[in-house]
């Protein structure tokens, strides 16, 4: 019954990478940084971990069970199963909506992209070398307010990808990624260490975990589920699609906790690195997206060997977006394929394209749109706040509800290889658990 065609990951090592290829990347670093600062700490880190085992575990076992049941595309894999199962093919509708949040997304994951390619130059450059806390405010201000400078990362990024996507050959990328992620960590680990030196370490340990409750409210706890599912890049389909090539013999459950514990060591560790040096230099925890582009360059212009650092840090950190940008590209570019039998370059060149001018106008609302706003948000918050707290979370409810409530029985025991008590844990859960979950985040974010 295995589908020749559709070849399979070639071992669980493989399998693991590809999927940290596409959680791991600025959402870990950038994003969850600034959204820890914004949201006056401990109280999102605590609400988000909680997202993370409550609902993002779930959910992503839920999306590889359809990718691995389905053994096809997103929006295909939906349809097969719903019919299988006596359901309305409009399930497939989960898949498309994916499809869709993946190709919003690009658009300005590639414009930070973009940021981190020019610091990666920056670092060579030694521009950041003896700054002091104005300094690196004033350069990354002077980057944010020339549309040209950040036009022309924009497009080096969105390149990239589109070269890589086009030319099929994501899959070598996967094995660099064994090298970069521990690269990634031993910077990071450096990082806290300098941290941890500069005598504010404390400040930011108590900042990221001992809760102020009084900073908690509905947008919180919404901004803390949406990170979730950024991260593990839920909601998108892609963990769908990979899990159409993954063997029967992989194990979901260690396999999902392998991957979530390595995202989140990642960004917990980033949170560490980054809020000795806020404290440090007097600097605004709520700084916004800015928040790392203004407090790593501080360290390492000021530290030993800061130049190499710095250059080693933010070239890791462009391709860990790169693996993850790819990994955004590739579902949309491969959908184009089928629906419309063009070949692959063309695919990429058409969808690659469309996304890039999206991130044009994203990047524009930082200087000469920035009063440019729909229901009170600039363009690039828009397009982050419509996918992370709306079409991310609800793809993914969509997922878990169908792997719970419509999927034999036998399936899913099949699927997970749990004994009937682990079952009906995993029912608890999938059917009760998450779904209430992000339901009830949902109203509360709302109101
Ligand atoms: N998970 C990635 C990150 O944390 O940077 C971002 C991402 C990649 C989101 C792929 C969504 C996705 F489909
Ligand atoms: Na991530």
């Amino acid at each position: 019954m295995a589908k020749l065609a559709h070849a399979q990951w070639s071992s669980r090592m493989t399998f693991v990478l590809a999927a940290a290829g596409s959680a791991v990347g600025l959402g870990n670093i950038w994003r969850f940084s600034y959204l820890v600062g914004d949201s006056g700490g401990a109280a999102f880190v605590l609400v988000y971990l909680a997202c993370v085992a409550l609902v993002g575990m779930p959910v992503l076992v839920a999306e590889w069970m359809i990718g691995r049941r389905g053994q096809k595309n997103p929006i295909n894999s939906m349809v097969d199963l719903a019919r299988q199962h006596g359901k309305s093919p409009a399930w497939a509708l989960v898949g498309a909506s994916g499809v869709l949040a993946a190709f919003l997304i690009l658009s300005f994951y590639s414009v930070i992209g973009g940021w981190s390619l020019n610091y990666t130059l920056g670092s060579v450059i030694g521009t950041f070398s003896g700054q002091d806390a104005d300094g690196v405010s004033e350069l990354f201000g002077g980057m944010l307010g020339d549309p040209t400078t950040l036009l022309l990362w924009h497009s080096a990024f969105m390149l990239l990808v589109i070269g890589i996507v086009a030319r099929g050959v994501t899959k070598g990328l996967e094995s660099a990624a064994r090298s970069m992620m521990p690269a990634l960590i031993i910077l990071l680990l450096i990082l806290v260490g300098y941290g941890v030196a500069s005598g504010h370490f404390g400040e930011a340990l108590a900042f990221m975990f001992q809760p102020d409750w009084s900073a908690l409210n509905g947008g919180v706890v919404l901004a803390a589920m949406g990170q979730a599912f950024f991260t593990l890049s839920l909601g998108m389909g892609i963990m769908m699609a990979y899990g159409s090539y993954l063997g029967e013999d992989v194990n979901l459950l260690s396999t999902a906790r392998t991957v979530i514990i390595l995202d989140t060591a990642i960004a917990l560790l980033a949170g560490l690195a980054i809020f000795p040096i806020v404290f440090a230099n007097g600097l605004s925890a709520g700084e916004g997206p800015g928040l790392i582009f203004v407090t790593l360059p501080l360290a390492f212009g000021n530290m030993t060997g800061g130049t190499l650092l710095g250059l080693m840090f933010f070239l890791l950190l462009t391709f860990a977006a790169l693996t993850s940008a790819i990994s955004l590209l590739e579902p949309v570019v491969e959908m184009m394929e089928e629906r419309t039998s063009m070949p692959r370059v063309t695919a990429t060149v058409v969808s690659g394209i469309t996304v890039w001018l999206l991130g044009v106008a994203a990047l524009l609302s930082f200087n000469v749109w920035a009063d440019f706003t729909i229901v009170g948000l600039n363009i690039f918050d828009l397009l982050d706040t419509f996918t992370s707290k709306i079409l991310l979370p609800l793809t993914g409810l969509g997922a878990i509800v169908f792997v719970a409530w419509c999927l034999k029985r036998e399936s899913v025991e099949a699927e997970l290889g749990l004994s009937a008590t682990g079952v009906s844990v995993w029912n608890v859960i999938a059917r009760f658990v998450a779904p209430i979950g992000v339901v009830a985040v949902f109203v509360a974010g709302l109101i």
